[in-house]
């Protein structure tokens, strides 16, 4: 009980009392809580054969529906994984920002005047699920479904509540609601992909998730069925949504929070945002943002890093041991226990980051991560089951971001806010109200900024190909994998397989410079060598783009 009511605090007192690694019984199971980079690491390289995540997440299933994620065997799972990570590589996301910074502008000019206040968390977790469904959901969610799907997608919300963790069959109303909602989704998609394949050359033009689960072959051939695709969508958006409305509501209210006390931080992030911006008003406007533009704005990025380590939206990562797991040469998690990590508490530890418990974003301008012991910042979980969504939601947040900032100023009026650990993704407890004025226009609107790094990289940035790639057998050479050994484009090669981990780089326990050292070639040695867990070949697969042609 009291771990319900005060989880994190139950855990540092455990802590206190028993050390870094402990079980406590939560009726009738055993919880075995890993604390620190050591422990953290019999968590994260343990494989799905030892450590089971469907059964401590099958409290999903009426969400995603049967047969979808955590309702499969691990090799299917394993398959529906694999076709959604190729659909979120960075490659894939680069009209993105452009179609975010739209959907961004237009909420604003449609909902709020010149002048007034709002509560900022709210704002997010609308603007938020527009920009997602915009972007992955494709053209007819957009255009013509996106207040069906946004009714829908409230009512699963609804129906995910601290009891159905437990019972989530219970008969409440939320769920009857939510098992509506689910079905008419299934439904949804249905028609959309029975339309799509009426017209096979249209709907080749597709570049969204839709398309991509469509045109994926299961490994004995079979393809997804209309209600797994539907399944995978609601998965999707389910990791994608509060995650990143609860990043961008803290990253804001840091921001403001610090100004309200004389600091800088906003400051910087808004004359960093004016110098890589192509030309007044462009961002305002909804226009000029793009990944290049993103991957010149350092310091928004680690504001929005640092938010996240001091509040990761997600606090604990649950498995089930399938075997005992060793610790260490005297400890292990015994077989059938529950066992976790949280990302709250291993963020926080005084040992590992300085000044803990104070936002201070540049030690992120500063840091590389190879500097902190591995499994430090596990924001992203880390392992086999990285998150896949990270480029996507850091690309997400940024560009929501630099529409805001550029078009408003911004005062925080409540009190700055505690998390609220008893939601499921842990959000901040409201309200948190602003008040906001609209900028004037820049005058020099049409003239463009002096920025010509960027400018000319966007000038010589070739056609972007975004053609599905099949992996099985698309072929390049050692020269052409070459070309990609730069820390937002980065290829290995591995046992003749080619990889494109650029979206991982940042999270590389071991540190960016030693992918650097091996970037655009061979580094089969390097990743088979005795530092890397045996899941390092799994989570490989995620990353799989061809094969190399000697
Ligand atoms: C700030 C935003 C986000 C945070 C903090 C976050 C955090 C996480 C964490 C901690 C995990 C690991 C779970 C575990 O090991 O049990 C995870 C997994 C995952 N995330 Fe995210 N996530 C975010 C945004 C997204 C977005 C935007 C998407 C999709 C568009 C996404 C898709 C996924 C998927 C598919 C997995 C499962 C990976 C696997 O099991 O192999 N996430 N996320």
């Amino acid at each position: 009980m009291k771990f319900a009511s005060d989880p994190l605090g139950t855990i540092r007192a455990g802590r206190q009392q028993c050390g870094d690694v402990f079980t406590l019984r939560m009726l009738t199971e055993q919880l075995t809580v890993l604390i620190g980079p050591a422990p953290h690491a019999a968590f994260f390289n343990s494989t799905d054969e030892e450590a089971d995540q469907a059964d401590v997440y099958k409290f999903m299933t009426p969400i995603f529906g049967n047969g979808v994620v955590y309702d499969c065997p691990i090799e299917k799972r394993r398959q529906q994984m694999r076709a959604l990570g190729a659909a979120l590589k960075p490659g894939n996301l680069r009209l993105y920002p452009e179609i975010i910074a739209q959907e961004t502008k237009r909420y604003f000019d449609s909902r709020w005047g010149e002048e007034g206040t709002a509560d900022i968390h709210q704002t997010f977790a609308d603007l938020i699920i527009q920009t997602g469904s915009a972007t992955l959901m494709g053209p007819e969610i957009r255009n013509e479904l996106f207040d069906e799907m946004y009714r829908l997608y409230q009512d699963l919300d609804k129906g995910l509540t601290p009891l159905s963790v437990f019972f989530p069959y219970a008969p409440t109303a939320a769920h009857a609601r939510r098992d509506a909602a689910r079905k008419s989704i299934g439904q949804l998609f249905t028609k959309i992909i029975h339309k799509r394949r009426e017209d096979p050359e249209a709907s080749k033009a597709n570049q969204d998730i839709v398309q991509r689960l469509m045109d994926f072959t299961y490994s004995d051939g079979s393809k997804f069925t209309e209600d797994e695709i539907a399944g995978m969508m609601v998965a999707t958006l389910f990791a994608a949504q509060h995650t990143s409305n609860v990043t961008a509501t803290w990253t804001i209210l840091f921001l403001l929070e610090d100004a309200r006390k004389g600091g800088n931080y906003l400051k910087r992030a808004i004359e960093e945002m004016r110098k890589v911006e192509p030309e007044p008003n462009a961002f305002r406007d909804g226009r000029g943002i793009d990944h290049k533009v993103l991957a010149d704005q350092p310091w928004l990025y680690a504001c929005v890093k640092e938010a996240i380590r001091m509040h990761p939206p997600i606090i604990f990562l649950l498995r089930r041991a399938l075997v005992d797991i060793p610790i260490n040469a005297e400890m292990h998690v015994p077989k059938g226990n529950i066992f976790m990590v949280s990302n709250a508490i291993a963020q926080r530890l005084p040992e590992v980051f300085e000044r803990p418990d104070e936002y201070l974003p540049d030690r992120w301008a500063t840091w590389d991560i190879s500097t902190l012991p591995k499994y430090s910042f596990i924001g992203f979980g880390a392992g086999i089951h990285t998150c896949m969504g990270e480029s996507f939601a850091f690309l997400q947040v940024r560009t929501i971001l630099n529409v805001l900032l550029s078009t408003f100023e911004f005062e925080l009026t409540t009190e700055f806010p505690t998390p609220d650990y008893e939601s499921i993704v842990v959000m901040p407890h409201g309200p948190n109200i602003v008040h906001y004025r609209r900028k004037a226009r820049d005058a020099s609107s049409g003239v463009p900024r002096s920025v010509p790094a960027v400018a000319q990289q966007k000038a010589a940035a070739p056609q972007l190909d975004f053609k599905e790639v099949d992996p099985t057998t698309k072929l390049f050479t050692r020269a052409e994998v070459a070309l990609h050994n730069k820390r937002d484009d980065l290829w290995l090669i591995v046992r003749g397989k080619v990889y494109d981990i650029s979206s991982y780089v940042h999270l590389h326990q071991g540190g960016e410079a030693a992918l650097l050292r091996v970037a655009g070639g061979e580094a089969t040695e390097q990743v088979e060598g005795p530092q890397h867990p045996g899941t390092v070949p799994t989570l490989l697969q995620r990353f799989l783009i061809g094969s190399v042609v000697d």
